[in-house]
């Protein structure tokens, strides 16, 4: 008997778990139709020899712009293979490479010149890639489409000269693709000028839209007659109030299965959607928590003593208690401004300015954004 053999063959509501997985790109994205027929629409000059238009999109976690310009750099590659166009498509995460010297190396390296991710100059590698976009062998135009996907990160980091780059090289195309509205705040007007783009905006999923892609997605991931009635319509509830949020309706249905599962259930019920709802979140701020520089914390724990109080939390009473709270070991103020944007960024927090008369200015006003005692576990122990 070996020890796998019972675990291999215990029942399970799933038929196929990896359908419900981030990385699953599926053929069909319900509700997404507008959005693929607008970038379809600036792309198809591809198709006609033309270096299409820069494209941004925008929209908050989960709306499904990964899955969207997946599917349309797909989509496009199988209009052009037969076809006389040398048409390419790269696929970049800034998450992954964060400076414009890695993109621009990797961009390299997928057209197959070999440049290394450290010690040329940043001129070098920039050089060799503009070389490689010049008329191929038989003397025609190559046409490059970078997707560069969270974007943000690499403009926070890195600044703007990737874009600058990229949009003064001829024959490339990018569609950006950001979590943020603002994020073109960390763009300078020289590069502004040149990035003459076309925006598409992906709003949150309604409970009823997100009700037809988990429907989707579960006949295919699911045995039949495995969910009980009211169980994506939970999922797909919850979900729309995590701000429209498709991945986080995903996780619901797939930790819900799991929990069934592990409950030896042959029916997912609509009780284990709330016990997964109270997983996943408790595993998402702890993670996030975890991981934030002890600065941060200390913001952060400064930010949940006063909510405790039911102070309201300005910057500077925020800088107060901070300073109580981090013993002497403190940052500036100034920097505190910073941190308080990061934990905004990371949906921990939320700020509101509010005028106080003329006399007085405008004051931002911190709010905490999550479970009070997921927080308090997380910061103080369990
Ligand atoms: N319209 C849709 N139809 C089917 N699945 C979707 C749709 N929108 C999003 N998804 C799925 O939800 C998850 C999150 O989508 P994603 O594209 O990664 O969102 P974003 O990039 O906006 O954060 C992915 O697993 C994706 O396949
Ligand atoms: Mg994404």
């Amino acid at each position: 008997m070996n020890i796998f053999d019972e675990l291999g063959d215990k029942k399970t509501v799933f038929k196929d778990k990896k359908f419900l997985d981030h990385r699953f790109l599926p053929d069909k994205l319900p509700h997404r139709e507008e959005q693929i027929k607008s970038i379809a629409k600036y792309w198809v000059e591809a198709l006609k020899g033309v270096t299409p238009p820069d494209i941004t999109i925008y929209g908050k976690t989960g709306t499904g712009k990964t899955a969207v310009a997946k599917f349309a750099m797909k989509q496009l590659k199988e209009a052009s293979k037969d076809q006389d166009l040398d048409i390419k498509t790269e696929y970049i995460r800034c998450t992954d490479y964060t400076t414009e010297y890695q993109v621009i190396a990797r961009l390299c390296q997928q057209m197959g010149r070999d440049v290394p991710y450290r010690g040329w100059t940043k001129a070098e590698v920039i050089n060799t890639f503009r070389n490689l976009l010049k008329k191929n062998a038989f003397g025609k135009d190559m046409i490059l489409l970078v997707v560069l996907d969270e974007i943000d990160i690499l403009l926070r980091n890195d600044g703007d000269g990737l874009l600058y780059t990229l949009t003064r090289t001829e024959n490339v195309a990018i569609l950006s693709i950001s979590n943020y509205v603002d994020f073109k705040k960390f763009i300078k007007p020289r590069v502004k000028s040149s990035l003459r783009d076309r925006e598409i905006v992906f709003p949150p999923y309604g409970a009823q839209q997100l009700v037809d892609i988990l429907e989707e997605r579960s006949k295919l991931s699911f045995v039949e007659e495995a969910l009980e009635g009211d169980v994506i319509p939970l999922c797909a509830a919850l979900a729309a109030r995590e701000e429209g949020d498709a991945r986080y309706a995903l996780d619901l249905l797939r930790t819900s299965g799991e929990l069934a599962d592990e409950k030896d259930s042959n029916l997912v019920q609509g009780e284990y959607v709330r016990e997964a709802k109270d997983y996943i979140e408790h595993n998402k701020i702890t993670d996030i928590i975890m991981t934030l520089p002890s600065q941060q914390q200390r913001v952060l724990e400064s930010i949940l003593y006063l909510t405790k109080r039911k102070e309201e939390i300005t910057s500077g009473r925020l800088y107060e208690v901070y300073k109580d709270v981090s013993r002497g070991d403190t940052v500036s103020y100034r920097r505190i401004f910073d941190f308080i944007n990061e934990l905004e960024m990371l949906g921990l927090i939320s700020t509101n300015t509010v005028s106080r008369g003329r006399a007085k200015g405008r004051t931002n006003i911190i709010d905490l954004q999550c479970d009070m005692s997921v927080l308090e576990d997380a910061i103080w122990g369990m």
